[in-house]
């Protein structure tokens, strides 16, 4: 059954913006970007938003409902009370282009960053193999969709734009650390470099304190805490620390 529900939208660009009230018809079984959608069609539109697939798996519609990083897309109608005003605003840590798209590119840059897979160089294309458990360990960080959610919650860049350069994030942790468990990377022994120094040296693990907000808003439930940023900050304490005798090691 149709009704009608109150929504407040941000409208504007980086430079400057305001709250827009909107009166608009909800429908059974839509979510936000559905009203979104309508919105366009009816009273606003020129109202920016970005979306792509509209299944939760192109990573596009990512914005904030009621201040909670989610996907438009995924985000149900029913999970929000009628009688209340839905506020939808853009990712807070990116710049606005305009309304509820941002820009994104920082995610691009730290991207780039990342050292790509480093084939051995004693095996052609074909010969590889990995044992099950090595395939199943870094299967669930490639369901990743690249919304950067995780990337938008993280409270230090969120809250500490001055640490943008330092800390590339988990979502970029995850995939450093998806290359350090991978038992083909030649990363070190073809061009001697250290996945897990490069991750604390250049990549700012360090400054991840384990607040989980990340996982807590990752769209593909991956457990980017449990699973790939903290098993990895152990394996960088192995570098320095002898986990036998809990020594110092000397230094390489
Ligand atoms: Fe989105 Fe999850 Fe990938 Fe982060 S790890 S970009 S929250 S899908
Ligand atoms: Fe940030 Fe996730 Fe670490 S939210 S502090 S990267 S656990
Ligand atoms: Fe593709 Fe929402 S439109 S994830």
């Amino acid at each position: 059954m149709a009704y009608q529900q109150n929504f407040r939208v941000w409208r504007g660009t980086d430079e400057g913006g305001d709250f827009v009230d909107y009166e608009v018809e909800v429908n059974e079984g839509e979510v936000v970007l559905d009203v979104v959608h309508r919105l366009q069609a009816t009273e606003a539109p020129d109202l920016a938003v970005r979306w792509n697939c509209k299944a939760g798996k192109c990573g596009s519609c990512s914005a904030e409902i009621n201040g909670r990083p989610r996907l438009l897309c995924m985000a149900r109608m029913s999970t929000l009370p009628p009688e209340t005003t839905v506020t939808i605003t853009p990712m807070r840590t990116f710049p606005v282009i305009r309304d509820l798209v941002c820009d994104v590119s920082f995610n691009y840059e730290k991207a780039r960053e990342v050292r790509a897979f480093v084939p051995p160089s004693d095996l052609e294309p074909g010969e590889y193999r990995m044992q099950q458990v090595d395939v199943e360990r870094s299967q669930e960080f490639r369901k990743c969709i690249e919304c950067f959610l995780c990337q938008n919650t993280c409270h230090v860049v969120r809250d500490h734009e001055e640490n943008k350069a330092a800390f590339s994030g988990p979502r970029y942790l995850m995939r450093i650390a998806e290359l350090d468990m991978h038992p083909l990377d030649a990363a070190e022994a073809e061009e001697g470099l250290d996945r897990k120094a490069s991750a604390q040296d250049e990549h700012g693990l360090g400054y991840c304190n384990i607040t989980k907000c990340c996982t807590e808003v990752c769209p593909e439930n991956i457990k980017i805490t449990d699973n790939a940023l903290i098993p990895l900050k152990e394996r960088v304490v192995d570098l320095k620390f002898d986990p036998m005798f809990i020594r110092r090691r000397k230094k390489r």
